[in-house]
């Protein structure tokens, strides 16, 4: 059983989750939409990946024998000025996303509620990463300025991206 005030933070991470997803998947849309096919390849696998983080929260509610309770997904951006304006707002939203995860993990330890903490404590690493890769990427944008070479190579880079399941739902790991 876990805690209504527990329970609801939970929700609000949720719709907070998916919320990413959609401003991941109106990324990868834009930039499909002007031709730049590997940042939106990108951007549509880390749509996929948001959609991941609120399932792991789903489940682990149910396993708590939570309540989930789906709220409305808000209105997201529909454009970017630039690849780097993109993964500007990618590494500010991550950093926002850190503080809300962080937050959680106070309330977990305020609560006496372990278990939520332990749940948690994937999703810990996993901004460290998030922060660490948006700002990778922003480095090689702003190495290359406007080089349109520089450009179509990050572009190709990006492309490569795969999906895997986060640990979490990924059974077999
Ligand atoms: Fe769900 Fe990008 O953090």
């Amino acid at each position: 059983m876990i805690s209504k005030k527990i329970n609801e933070a939970l929700n609000a991470q949720i719709n907070y989750e998916f919320w990413s997803g959609y401003l991941y998947l109106s990324m990868a849309n834009h930039f499909e939409a002007i031709g730049r096919k590997g940042i939106a390849n990108w951007f549509r696998i880390q749509f996929k990946e948001e959609f991941d983080h609120a399932q792991i929260f789903i489940n682990y509610l149910n396993a708590r024998d939570g309540r989930v309770i789906l709220a409305p997904i808000a209105e997201v951006p529909v454009e970017w000025q630039s690849p780097l304006d993109a993964f500007a707002n990618t590494l500010a939203h991550e950093r926002k996303v850190t503080a809300l995860i962080n937050n959680l993990y106070a309330l977990a330890e305020e609560e006496k509620d372990f278990a939520t903490r332990e749940m948690l404590n994937w999703f810990v690493a996993e901004q460290v990463q998030e922060e660490e890769t948006a700002q990778d990427i922003i480095d090689n944008l702003e190495l290359v300025g406007e080089d349109g070479t520089g450009i179509y190579q990050i572009d190709s880079e990006l492309g490569k991206r795969t999906y895997t399941a986060p640990a979490p739902l990924n059974k077999n790991a």
